[in-house]
């Protein structure tokens, strides 16, 4: 149930109980008005007829005085007095008015109570008039109860008609910016994060206004964050791919067909008895071969280095290292790597950086020398550098997915990465703090490999 009709019921609810309250209380009021009325009529009618009689009966026109007694009694609301002859006829009555507003008989069934009647005997000489009864009516009286109970009903009635429609429209109005919210939640659910609540109304609700519309905005940006990385993902793997692709060509392919060469030659040479030329063409074959196993675990390391790291950091830099060398002979590589074991995470972390580092100077740069350090700070963290001289990183740089990558990786683990461009034309400084377990520097590898792509 919507909130605005929930707590409209409720208030309905509380009135409604304060109505029944009202009405038993109203009741009891009533039944007590109409005994009390009643029996002080009948006590006042009692004394009036019994003094009337005392005089009477020594006076010459009896008779007509016991009919103006009756007649007295004309008009009455709560009395009436009949005059009942010895053989059980009514030979007079006192008129009773009729209520004004006739009460229902329910009312009247609900207040009148049990009837109340006196009966007065003639004294001697006018034994022959019979009997004179006095009767309470509470007929006047529950109309009046009734008159009363119409007036107040009415009164309490417009008031609760008055309250819940005073209600109906305040709680419209304060649950309107609320649908507006709620409206805006149901958009970000359907993944729709430019919704925006104006931040007005009433200070505790410009708060959540205020925090909804943070979250969007983030949310926004995480998913535009998202699709940028997306994009810049598969362009990353196709580079990835063509160079793998180029080095498979270009270092594997020549020594392929000349070990095809030199295997197509020996049966020839044998045939002519030119023993020694075959044996150096096996020779040949085998340095091919050689050659060709190292190309192929350069390449199978870049795919994934995990196997590398597994033996440590400062074998899996050497590594990378002689990767760049053997690739860009021009550039001095100086390397500074503590010989020690560090938990998995933070040695594949490690790793990473100093790989995409390296990747970016040598990429990017053109530097004259790089500088790849991993070191234990006296404040028990694993400090990264990657320097070097090249080009620094200039204005028009892209948008790549390496250094977000990088951050990523460091912010998980807790860490800090900066990027100090040093001064302009004079390279990069790329600098990683990974805090360490209080236990580390073993020289085992503490945690079962991951294996990820590179
Ligand atoms: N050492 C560096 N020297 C010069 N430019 C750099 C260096 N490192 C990063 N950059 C610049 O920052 C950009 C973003 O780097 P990165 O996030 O690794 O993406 P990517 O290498 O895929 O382009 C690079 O395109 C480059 O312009
Ligand atoms: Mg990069």
């Amino acid at each position: 149930m919507p909130l605005r009709r929930r707590l409209l019921a409720l208030v309905a609810l509380v009135l409604a109980f304060c109505l029944i309250a009202g009405g038993a209380l109203t009741y009891w009021h009533g039944l007590r008005k109409v005994d009390l009325e009643m029996s002080s009529a009948i006590d006042v009618g009692s004394s009036a007829v019994s003094d009337a009689l005392s005089t009477i009966g020594s006076s010459a026109d009896a008779p007509a005085q016991v009919h103006r007694l009756i007649s007295s009694f004309d008009g009455d609301r709560h009395l009436s007095v009949r005059l009942i002859s010895p053989n059980g006829k009514v030979t007079s009555a006192s008129r009773l008015p009729p209520p004004s507003d006739p009460p229902p008989r329910w009312l009247y069934w609900l207040l009148s109570g049990s009837p109340r009647t006196r009966l007065f005997d003639m004294p001697g000489e006018l034994k022959q008039f019979g009997t004179i009864a006095i009767a309470a009516d509470s007929h006047n009286e529950v109309g009046e109860v009734w008159e009363d109970l119409k007036l107040k009903f009415t009164i309490i009635g417009s008031f609760c008609f008055v309250v819940l429609a005073l209600i109906y429209a305040s709680l419209g109005r304060a649950l309107r910016p609320l649908e507006q919210l709620s409206s805006a939640l149901d958009r970000v659910g359907q993944g729709d994060y430019t919704a925006h609540v104006p931040e007005d109304g009433p200070q505790d609700l410009k708060l959540i206004y205020r925090a909804f519309n943070r979250m969007a905005g983030q949310l926004q940006e995480s998913e535009q964050q998202n699709q940028r990385l997306n994009e810049q993902l598969s362009t990353v793997q196709e580079e990835e791919r063509s160079e793998i692709a180029r080095d498979l060509h270009d270092e594997i392919g020549p020594f392929l067909f000349a070990a095809d060469v030199d295997a197509q030659a020996i049966p020839l040479l044998l045939s002519r008895g030119a023993a020694d030329e075959a044996v150096d063409r096996s020779k040949a074959i085998r340095q091919s071969v050689q050659h060709m196993q190292v190309h192929l675990r350069g390449v199978l390391s870049r795919l994934r280095p995990a196997l590398l790291i597994d033996q440590g950091l400062t074998h899996a830099v050497e590594n990378l290292v002689a990767f760049w060398k053997a690739r860009r002979p021009q550039i001095e590589f100086r390397m500074d790597i503590e010989d020690a074991r560090y938990p998995s995470a933070i040695e594949d972390t490690a790793f990473r950086i100093l790989q995409e580092g390296t990747s970016n100077a040598v990429r990017h740069g053109q530097p004259a020398s790089v500088g790849l350090a991993a070191r234990r700070t006296d404040e028990g963290m694993l400090r990264v550098v990657v320097t070097d001289d090249g080009s620094g990183i200039t204005a028009k740089g892209t948008r790549g997915f390496g250094l977000p990558g990088m951050r990523e990786r460091v912010a998980s683990l807790d860490g800090r990465l900066s990027i100090a461009d040093r001064e302009e034309g004079k390279g990069v400084m790329l600098i990683v703090e990974i805090p360490l377990p209080a236990s580390t520097g073993s020289a085992a590898r503490q945690e079962p490999l991951s294996e990820s792509a590179a």
